[in-house]
This record gives C-alpha cells, structure tokens and sequence, in this order.
C-alpha cells in the first residue's frame, strides 16, 4: 500500500456529532440524519482501513443519549441492529473483511437480543488483524473510570494489592479500551469544542481537531485534512 500520510496517527477517535442539525437544515426528522450518519460511519471505517489507521473509535451513543424521545431511540438502536446483523453475516461470508469490532460501553441497560448480537461479531471478529474498529454504545467516559475504579477496589478489599500499590496501568487496564492504545487524534465535526464525556481517562495527551461540517456530510477529505493537520503538530506529551 503506498504510503498517503508522513504521520499517520496511530488511533484516531471520532465524535459522530451534528446528525439532528444536518436533517433540520434539510427540514428531515432528526432520524434521517442517523440515518445517513450510518452510512458516513460505514465509507469512515472504510476508509480508515485504506489508508492503513490501526484503530478507529466512534462515539455512537452516550449513558446520557438514553434521555432522548423513544422515537429517536429507538431509530439508532435499530440503525445499530442493522449494523450487527451485516456484520454478522459479513464474518460468515466474507472473511477478508479483516475488520476486529469492539464495543465500548455498559452492557447493562442495552436491548438483549443486541447484547447477544455484540458478543457474536466481537468474537467472530476476535482473530482479525486488519483494523481495529471500536464503537462506543452506552458509553459513558465517567462511568468507565469509575467501573475500573471499582474493580480494583474489590481487589485491595480481597487483599491481592495494596492501596499503595495501584498504578495508572491498572486503571487503563479496568477501561473498555483495555490493551488498545490511547487514541493520538480526536476529531469532533459541527463545531462543538468539548469531549462530551468521551474518552476522558484515554484522551490524556490526544490532539483535538473541530471541524464544521455535519456528520452526516462528513467525507474521507475532511479526514485527510485532520490527518495534515495533526502531522504539522508538535507532541511533547509534557516535555520541552
Ligand atoms: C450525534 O448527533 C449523534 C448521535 C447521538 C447518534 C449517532 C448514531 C449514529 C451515527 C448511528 C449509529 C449506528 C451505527 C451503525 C454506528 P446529534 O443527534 O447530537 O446531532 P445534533 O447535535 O445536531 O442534534
């Protein structure tokens, strides 16, 4: 594969933000715009995989999203069934695909039968080597920190560690992204500047990148232009 970028950041995280505005611009239920947010996700995922990005994590739904109508709910939920269902059948049939799927989030409080299919593609997918793709559903950046928290803290109750002995290692490894390196680049489209609860524990020392344009519109253009962008960057990660 020729080589598109000098510096390709390894992990590249994405807010899938701005669907709601781009199907009001266009006087469309907000559905639409998830909709065709969808397909936006599946040419990203695509095209990540092209031009050789290791992993690949998109923001799909938040612990906070739930307070959404049951209409609007229920229309991504349904987007997300679809999603697994292709997935599914593409592992069956189609083994080049290459693509290991997982996903980020609380479990608990999710459709069952989606619960099901998720556990399926991740192992399905588990031996696939070609790019990671995580999908963050149910995901809350709090949440996780303290599900982590709270896994070490039964360990010290157990008295297999010590208080004095936790690391931010063992934090990392209690995420969802345990093993997975933090992401280098975060792209939120729409032009919100905020993490929305995102990543908070992995997003240390990532490069945030804002665009304007919707989700919706979103094209592997506008991520060619994150990807220069944050080659021009200088990373110290806190050094001089
Ligand atoms: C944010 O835009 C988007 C979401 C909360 C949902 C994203 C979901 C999808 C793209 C579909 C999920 C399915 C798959 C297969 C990944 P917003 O609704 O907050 O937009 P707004 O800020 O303009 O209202």
């Amino acid at each position: 594969m020729e080589k598109k970028f000098e510096n390709l950041p390894k992990h590249i995280a994405i807010i899938m933000d701005g669907n709601g505005r781009w199907a009001k611009q266009k006087g469309l239920p907000r559905t639409e715009g998830h909709k065709v947010g969808a397909e936006v996700f599946r040419k990203i995922c695509e095209y990540c995989a092209e031009i050789g990005v290791e992993y690949v994590t998109f923001y799909a739904f938040s612990t906070e999203n739930w307070k959404r109508s049951k209409l609007e709910v229920t229309a991504i939920m349904n987007l997300f069934r679809r999603y697994l269902e292709e997935m599914q059948e593409r592992y069956l049939e189609n083994e080049e695909a290459g693509y290991r799927i997982r996903f980020l989030g609380a479990r608990e409080g999710m459709p069952k039968d989606l619960i099901k299919l998720m556990d399926t593609v991740e192992e399905k997918s588990a031996d696939k080597t070609r790019i990671n793709i995580n999908l963050a559903v149910n995901y809350g950046g709090r949440d996780e920190i303290v599900h982590s928290v709270k896994d070490i803290a039964a360990r010290v109750k157990q008295g297999l560690i010590r208080p004095e002995d936790i690391t931010e290692d063992m934090i990392s490894q209690g995420l969802y992204t345990a093993g997975q390196p933090d992401p280098d680049l975060i792209i939120r489209p729409s032009g919100e500047y905020r993490l929305s609860n995102y990543l908070l524990w992995q997003s240390a020392y990532a490069e945030l990148y804002i665009d304007d344009v919707l989700w919706p519109d979103y094209t592997p253009a506008d991520l060619d232009r994150a990807i220069e962008e944050y080659g021009r960057r200088n990373r110290r990660f806190g050094a001089v």
